[in-house]
């Protein structure tokens, strides 16, 4: 019961979306739930832009940008309406974007076919928001942006352990999470609560249509960095913990990297994921 109710406010800004017939009035209007842009004037142009420059910042940043990644495939988890898949589809051969929402990877592709590579796309639903529809070991990066902090901790969990399944040996996972503040205190049962009101018909999609309220909603966890690598069934090898610089954030036997582009209140889980003991490290 819980794990659907945290899905339903999703659902329902997917449903408000499709209601707008441009691209350019579905980032005007609910352009914020990807990347907290409002206003009149935006264009769908500058929403993938935004998407381009955090998509190439983050793979530099975090040393997953060698020269031969349009041979390679992406996984994203949380893909919205393609804001960032434009940008991997041009940078890798294959994307797997997937998401909670069919209405978005519906646009999402839209988004792609005019701003990134189409034929290098596809799209996968995650009907009970913690499976990837994926194949084992298909992958060389799985990347997850402003997603898992909107899960409930234990789908959260479960989608870190799919991102190391479908990614080779070898291959790297990058995912963000969301730190703990004392404003959780309020915000995570404020949230809970809101969450609730969304099953109330007609009333759901009113509050997806309100900023404050709807990003209250989703609040959901607060998972650290110990608890997310205790939880992955495969292990992890080169794990660093990027940070914003103010932010403490760190985990048991990870390295440590900061970077100013990261939200202070995010931080991000970086390693490679491990070869199988007999295997020699040169993959
Ligand atoms: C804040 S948006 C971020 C989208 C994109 N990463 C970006 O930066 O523009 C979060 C996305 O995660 C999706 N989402 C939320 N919970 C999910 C889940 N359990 N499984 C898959 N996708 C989920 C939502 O539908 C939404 O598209």
């Amino acid at each position: 019961m819980g794990r659907r109710l945290q899905l339903i406010p999703w659902k329902t800004a997917g449903r408000v979306s499709e209601q707008y017939a441009s691209a350019d009035e579905v980032i005007r209007q609910t352009g914020w739930v990807f990347n907290n842009e409002t206003g009149s004037q935006l264009t769908v142009d500058e929403f993938v832009a935004t998407g381009d420059n955090e998509v190439l910042a983050y793979l530099e940043v975090f040393g997953l940008r060698p020269p031969d990644n349009d041979t390679r495939t992406v996984v994203e988890i949380g893909c919205g309406i393609g804001r960032m898949t434009c940008g991997f589809s041009n940078e890798f051969a294959i994307v797997y974007a997937c998401d909670l929402d069919a209405g978005f990877l519906e646009r999402c592709r839209e988004t792609v076919a005019r701003f990134g590579k189409v034929d290098h796309l596809r799209t996968i639903e995650v009907a009970d928001g913690r499976t990837l529809d994926v194949p084992t070991d298909v992958a060389d990066l799985a990347f997850s942006y402003i997603t898992l902090q909107h899960c409930e901790s234990d789908d959260a969990l479960h989608l870190a352990a799919e991102s190391v399944r479908v990614v080779r040996p070898g291959g790297s996972v990058a995912l963000n999470f969301r730190s703990r503040s004392g404003a959780d205190v309020l915000l995570l049962p404020t949230g809970a609560l809101i969450r609730s009101l969304f099953r109330i018909p007609r009333f759901g999609e009113w509050l997806a249509q309100h900023r404050t309220v709807a990003r209250l909603a989703w609040q959901a966890n607060r998972l650290q960095p110990d608890t997310v690598l205790r939880s992955l069934p495969v292990g992890l090898t080169d794990v660093t913990i990027w940070r914003h610089p103010r932010s403490n954030v760190s985990g048991i036997g990870a390295a440590k990297g900061t970077f100013e582009g990261i939200n202070p209140h995010h931080w991000w889980l970086v390693g490679r994921v491990a070869l199988p003991a007999c295997e020699p490290a040169n993959g």
